[in-house]
């Protein structure tokens, strides 16, 4: 039998443990859909707590919320009704459609890049050529069309009102540009972002968190004047390393990474803009802060004919993981002042920022956009990949400190004897004091660490007999399987140490020698 690969692993134990599962499931399931279960929407949640922490707040980086149905204009501005298409084509026989690109990609040995250049015909041509038939049915596939891959709707009772569930945050924030920059009092640059839900009507998504038609988008857009792009913070991250893969390296058929230092990449033009490499060396280490090693990453430059209809230069991001391979898990892209042009033309709004000069007393310009964009659900994926290990047989997810869901478990050693009594004042007094604690009482001691164990939670707090006579109680370190004995009433200040990471776990007591 073939060894299960982690994919299977992590979503068997996501369904069991409260991780994630697939949506619907009780009407069979309609795959795209992604449903985040207790532990997994904690997951989500101090993931994006922590790219705030890291990417958004020391940035200064504005927060808004948009609405996620957007009319019908804002997105033909967008340029996105025009150009948000993928090709399908229908099998005769069954009347299952596939995106042809994806079926040449996987059936006929062409690579992403030489696809996303073929027309429609030659699409259909290429499928005829390498022999491509139906992969459910052995059937042969219709003329190929353009599929437009957003939800459409109406708004209101009118069906000439059309409205689209956006595709990327990005817009909602370009639609606001002038407000939100008046509230700044007309600073630049201004980086504004927006966390939220985006849907994408994907023609036959198959895997699991990594393409779905509905899923959480980060995107920041960072607003430049266009004659003074400078970075200011590029010496923080200048001499940290990429591994890029050029679009020249790409087209010459180079698959290994050039390593550059961020300076080395734009004094050699390899990156156009300061603040995209910027941006692109955070990515980097946000990664390696999640788990993923410099080695498992990479940025892949994007051909002309692959990017985005509103990108003049554009990078993905790329993690390694083990069923998909090289997955992007971020994009950056120079979007210049695209959108607020297309929307300042659509809308008839002056959309410009205006800036003082010495000789003509001031100018208005149309600001230029840098804007890195992450993939939540599949970052959160990403972090139960690298975070998956074996400890002698067992699994083990080996989260960080502020990443794992549950802080702790709190276990009385048995259910008699007045220990669980006990254990439930520490339990709550954890609570109170605002960690995020599991009480489990159920099985012998070991099941419940594996349990624990399992889904990453980092301490076991233990309450035995030792406990009723001098106050103290056993702290077990999930990684190392180490224990040490504090007193109760020094656990808040330790344990708050610990989670913010001022103190490490041997800290936290007295190590119990076994
Ligand atoms: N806003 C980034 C994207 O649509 O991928």
């Amino acid at each position: 039998m073939k060894p299960k690969d982690k994919y299977e692993i992590i979503s068997e134990m996501a369904k069991r443990r409260g991780y994630f599962w697939p949506s619907y499931e009780i009407y069979g399931g309609v795959s795209g859909f992604l449903t985040f279960g207790p532990l997994g929407s904690l997951l989500k949640r101090r993931l994006e707590d922590k790219f705030r922490r890291f990417y958004i707040r020391p940035l200064g980086i504005l927060e808004i919320e948009t609405s996620i149905i957007m009319p019908g204009k804002v997105l033909e501005a967008s340029g996105h009704v025009e150009s948000f298409k993928e090709p399908t084509v229908e099998c005769l026989k069954c009347q299952h459609k596939f995106r042809a690109d994806h079926l040449l990609q996987e059936f006929g040995e062409m690579s992403d890049t030489e696809t996303e250049k073929l027309t429609l015909q030659a699409v259909v041509e290429e499928i005829k050529n390498r022999n491509i038939h139906c992969p459910e049915c052995g059937g042969d596939f219709s003329k190929a069309e353009q599929f437009m891959t957003m939800f459409t709707t109406t708004i209101g009772p009118y069906s000439d009102s059309v409205g689209y569930g956006r595709p990327e945050a990005a817009q909602g924030i370009f639609v606001e540009f002038k407000r939100i920059h008046e509230s700044a009092r007309g600073k630049l640059p201004l980086g504004v972002v927006q966390i939220g839900h985006a849907l994408r009507n994907e023609i036959s998504p198959r895997q699991g968190p990594v393409r779905l038609r509905e899923f959480t988008i980060i995107d920041i857009e960072f607003f430049l004047d266009p004659e003074n792009t400078k970075c200011e913070r590029l010496h923080e991250v200048e001499n940290d390393t990429l591994r890029l893969i050029t679009a020249e390296n790409k087209l010459n058929g180079v698959t290994e990474p050039i390593e550059v230092t961020v300076k080395e990449a734009l004094n050699k033009g390899i990156i156009k803009k300061e603040w995209q490499a910027y941006f692109m060396a955070l990515a980097k280490r946000f990664l390696v802060e999640l788990g993923v090693p410099e080695d498992k990453q990479r940025f892949i430059e994007k051909l002309e004919w692959e990017r985005a209809h509103y990108s003049v230069q554009g990078f993905d991001q790329e993690v390694y993981l083990e069923r998909w391979g090289w997955t992007e898990v971020s994009g950056h892209n120079y979007r210049t002042d695209y959108d607020l042009s297309r929307h300042m033309k659509f809308s008839g709004v002056d959309l410009t920022a205006f800036k003082e000069t010495e000789n003509e007393g001031g100018k208005r310009f149309i600001p230029h956009v840098v804007e890195p964009s992450f993939g939540l659900d599949r970052l959160v994926y990403v972090a139960l990949e690298y975070a998956y290990t074996k400890k002698k047989k067992r699994t083990l997810l080996s989260l960080s400190r502020e990443l794992a869901p549950l802080q702790m478990g709190v276990f009385p050693l048995v259910s008699k004897d007045g220990l669980p009594e006990k254990a439930k004042e520490v339990y709550q007094m954890l609570i109170n004091e605002g960690f995020t604690v599991e009480w489990d009482e159920s099985g012998s001691i070991g099941r419940r660490y594996a349990r624990a164990d399992e889904v990453g939670t980092p301490l076991g707090v233990t309450v035995d007999y030792q406990t009723l006579e001098d106050g103290t109680v056993t702290l077990r370190d999930r990684d190392t399987w180490k224990q040490v004995r504090s007193k109760i009433e020094n656990l808040p200040e330790l344990l708050h140490d610990y989670f913010r990471n001022k103190i490490d776990f041997e800290g936290l007591g007295q190590l119990v020698e076994r």
